[in-house]
């Protein structure tokens, strides 16, 4: 727990309240208003939490001002340049980077966990073929639940750590199922030969009536996008599985609970709808209207990949995308993409607004990711997906965090009523 050198005080009615301030290794000073209520008979009111930490943690740190992110104090533009998927997973469970052997040992019990439940693959049939991929992983997912028993008990640190390896093991085999079910294409089994990343490239392109060769340049972007996406402190899709988890819910029913929030298109569900506007904008020439729109304040149009609550720079994550789409593009000859030429002009452009540089409004993680997925193959409606299997390594390493705490409880939030005070039943004769 971190240390306290102060104190803060709050007055209410002439009364004073002391509360203790922690001290950081990064960010700003919180204060510890959890004897508040006790002491002071009121609540604090932070709807959206903008203001409020929910928990500490050691395993991701963001810098919103400088636009900087660390993972277990490693900043994102170095392991994105020198690192790769399986060992963020890896410096994300365990805190530190791994030596040869211990990278060794965890890429082997990943690797033999990359299959699924035969049986498994009956639920996919129960979905439509026109399901959205989000709504096949988020029941799939939890139903691991209901196979994987061994790994369920979460007091058990080894089945914890049994569940958390089957998980990053299999999202991307679960992923890449929906994928091919929604197009009606056979499953692909993993190959235990391939990378982690180009597995998954090859579950979801290859086909029985013909090999398929993973391309080292488009699997080094797919790693990368993996990386980039893989933890982001304690945001909306982790605080999910974090609140999930304290009531004791298996870890296989936190990660789905995680999934559902992902979805949404404030959150990750922003990469789908990105591409879907800069689809819809078309050319440079309808951009002016986009952003008109997006500064009228009667219109609910957003510039979708744009804005952060914690960001107010560049999310380096958008910078190193950006850089990645370049490349993925000239490898695959896709010189003159429209979406790419839309996507640059209205970054410009935005950036140089006075209503976003009022707001700190930044190209976010999701502003280029589309591109790059698109350009390699991937259906919009992949991109969510994709980002949900990336994310899954955080979730459960914020997860293991949580259940490993032992002043760890229920998470259970009060609330500001403005409802009816106390009042008799009126029977239907008298209202
Ligand atoms: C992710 O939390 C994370 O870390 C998330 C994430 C992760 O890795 O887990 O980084 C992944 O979710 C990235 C964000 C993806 N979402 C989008 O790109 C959707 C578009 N962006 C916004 O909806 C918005 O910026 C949020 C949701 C990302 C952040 O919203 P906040 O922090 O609640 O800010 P806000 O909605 O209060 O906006 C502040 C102001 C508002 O104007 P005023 O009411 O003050 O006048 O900025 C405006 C907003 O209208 N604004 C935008 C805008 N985003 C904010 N105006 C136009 N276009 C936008 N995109």
């Amino acid at each position: 727990m971190a240390e306290t050198k102060k104190t803060a005080t709050l007055s209410i009615d002439g009364k004073s309240y002391d509360m203790p301030v922690l001290t950081p290794t990064a960010g700003p000073e919180v204060i510890d208003i959890r004897k508040l209520y006790a002491q002071a008979d009121v609540f604090t009111y932070d709807p959206g939490f903008t203001s409020t930490a929910a928990c500490d943690s050691s395993i991701t740190y963001i810098d919103g001002d400088l636009g900087e992110l660390l993972y277990r104090g490693y900043p994102i533009e170095q392991l994105a340049d020198k690192s790769h998927h399986l060992e963020v997973c890896y410096l994300l469970l365990y805190g530190e980077l791994p030596d040869a052997a211990q990278m060794r040992d965890f890429e082997n019990r990943v690797t033999r966990h990359t299959m699924v439940h035969e049986q498994m693959h009956n639920f996919f049939r129960g979905f439509r073929r026109d399901s959205h991929p989000m709504a096949t992983m988020v029941g799939v997912v939890g139903a691991m639940s209901a196979f994987y028993h061994d790994s369920l008990d979460i007091n058990d640190p080894w089945q914890r750590e049994v569940a958390a390896i089957r998980m990053i093991a299999k999202l991307p085999t679960i992923a890449a199922m929906a994928y091919k079910y929604s197009i009606g294409q056979p499953f692909v089994y993993p190959k235990n030969s391939l990378s982690y990343a180009g597995n998954f490239l090859h579950m979801c392109f290859a086909v029985p009536c013909e090999d398929y060769v993973v391309r080292p340049e488009l699997e080094r972007a797919m790693d990368r996008i993996m990386m980039l996406h893989a933890d982001h402190e304690q945001n909306a899709s982790t605080s999910t599985v974090r609140l999930a988890g304290s009531s004791g819910a298996n870890p296989f029913a936190c990660i789905a609970a995680g999934i559902a929030c992902l979805w949404g298109p404030a959150h990750g569900g922003a990469n789908q709808a990105c591409l879907e506007m800069l689809r819809e904008i078309g050319s440079v020439e309808n951009i002016p209207e986009a952003i008109r729109r997006a500064k009228d304040k009667n219109d609910p149009y957003r510039l979708m990949g744009f804005g952060h609550r914690v960001y107010k720079n560049f999310d380096p994550r958008a910078k190193v995308m950006k850089e990645s789409a370049d490349e993925v593009l000239d490898l695959l000859g896709v010189h003159d993409n429209p979406l790419l030429q839309v996507a640059k002009e209205l970054e410009r452009i935005a950036l140089e607004d006075p209503y976003f540089i009022e707001k700190k409004l930044y190209p976010n993680v999701d502003f280029y990711s589309g591109i790059i997925l698109e350009a390699m193959g991937f259906p919009t409606s992949m991109f969510t997906p994709i980002f949900a299997l990336s994310r899954t390594v955080g979730w459960i390493s914020q997860w293991k965090e949580m259940i490993g705490d032992p002043q760890q409880k229920i998470g259970r939030p009060r609330q500001l009523y403005v409802g009816p005070t106390r009042r008799d039943y009126l029977d239907v004769e008298a209202r």
